[in-house]
């Protein structure tokens, strides 16, 4: 296996993407599985919000992850996790000191780690040389996080599965999301574990049809659901808080993304999601908002060639 995937591409000195975040445009909870999970199924997109991945060679033959959120540093970090599997499957060193900045907020359901993880894997590629596909590598990211193989599939796909399966798909549409996070991370296992069947709505079979032939925003909105909804409340009386004033002051239709606690509204035009943006920021809680482009993604890996004397 492992000559096969050495040396067959030129390797670099160093190598720097942007992890882009998603959001969750439907997601539908089928029910929970045998394994632990549930079976979902999901049209996302990615958003113009990213990390900066930039990864390096290490002398010392490991790997090093270091985040400017130092609660995210080390080899409890995806990235970190991701690297040193695919250098187990390579048969490589997991030669890697890698730096994140972060800009995708944590526990928001925007996908940031498993971005992230799937950024490392293709830095790593670069770095390393390695003649292996995205599918390889997404595959390699899904033993990790159910989220990571969507992250080679942008700007926009329906995943299923426990998320895992993912097909890319295009949008007619193109816009701007408000994005409104409201203060502290939500865990996932957690918000699953409080789901309940009887809080999902019937859904048409032509839903992800629906959304992929959308032509505006509002379309869009009034399109989107999300099964997770009512649990993420349940588990964050902040983020249930923030979505309730939302809607009370008529900025809604508000929807949130993923097993939250990230909150978002659809714009056709930039100007009315600024205005809408500086509203919520007005209101001077710690409540972070983003006018972002829809949908978002990939970024290309740019490197720095390897020159005599590098290792
Ligand atoms: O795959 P990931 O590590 O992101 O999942 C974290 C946890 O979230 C799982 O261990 C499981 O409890 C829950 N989960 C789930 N169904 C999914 C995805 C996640 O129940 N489709």
């Amino acid at each position: 296996m492992t000559e096969s995937v050495l040396e067959a591409a030129p390797s670099a000195a160093s190598a720097a993407t942007k992890a882009f975040a998603k959001i969750n445009l439907t997601l539908q909870v089928i029910g929970p599985r045998s394994d632990g999970y549930h079976e979902i199924r999901s049209f996302v997109a990615g958003v113009d919000l990213a990390d900066e991945v930039y990864g390096t060679t290490n002398v010392a033959g490991t790997a090093e992850v270091c985040c400017d959120d130092p609660s995210l540093s080390g080899p409890g970090n995806l990235a970190h996790r991701a690297a040193v599997r695919l250098a187990d499957f390579a048969g490589v060193s997991p030669s890697l000191r890698l730096q994140i900045r972060k800009r995708i907020p944590v526990g928001g359901g925007m996908g940031g780690g498993s971005s992230d993880g799937a950024a490392a894997l293709r830095i790593c590629r670069t770095l390393w040389g390695l003649d292996v596909s995205d599918g390889v590598l997404a595959s390699v990211g899904a033993e990790l996080g159910s989220d990571v193989p969507l992250f080679f599939h942008l700007p926009s796909a329906v995943v299923s599965g426990r998320g895992e399966i993912v097909e890319s798909r295009r949008m007619c549409w193109t816009g701007w999301a408000v994005l409104v996070a409201a203060g502290s991370s939500v865990s996932t296992p957690e918000v699953y574990r409080t789901w309940r069947r009887e809080e999902c709505p019937e859904v048409g079979l032509d839903l992800e049809d629906r959304v992929a032939n959308a032509r505006s925003a509002a379309e869009l909105m009034a399109l989107s659901r999300n099964d997770l909804e009512p649990a993420v409340f349940r588990v964050s009386s902040e983020t249930a808080g923030v979505f309730s004033e939302l809607n009370r002051r008529g900025l809604g239709p508000i929807r949130v993304s993923g097993a939250g606690s990230v909150m978002y509204r659809l714009f056709d035009d930039i100007d009315e999601a600024r205005a809408v943006a500086a509203i919520v920021r007005d209101w001077g809680m710690n409540i972070r908002t983003e006018v972002v482009a829809v949908p978002a993604g990939p970024a290309p890996v740019l490197c720095k060639e390897r020159m005599n004397g590098d290792y």
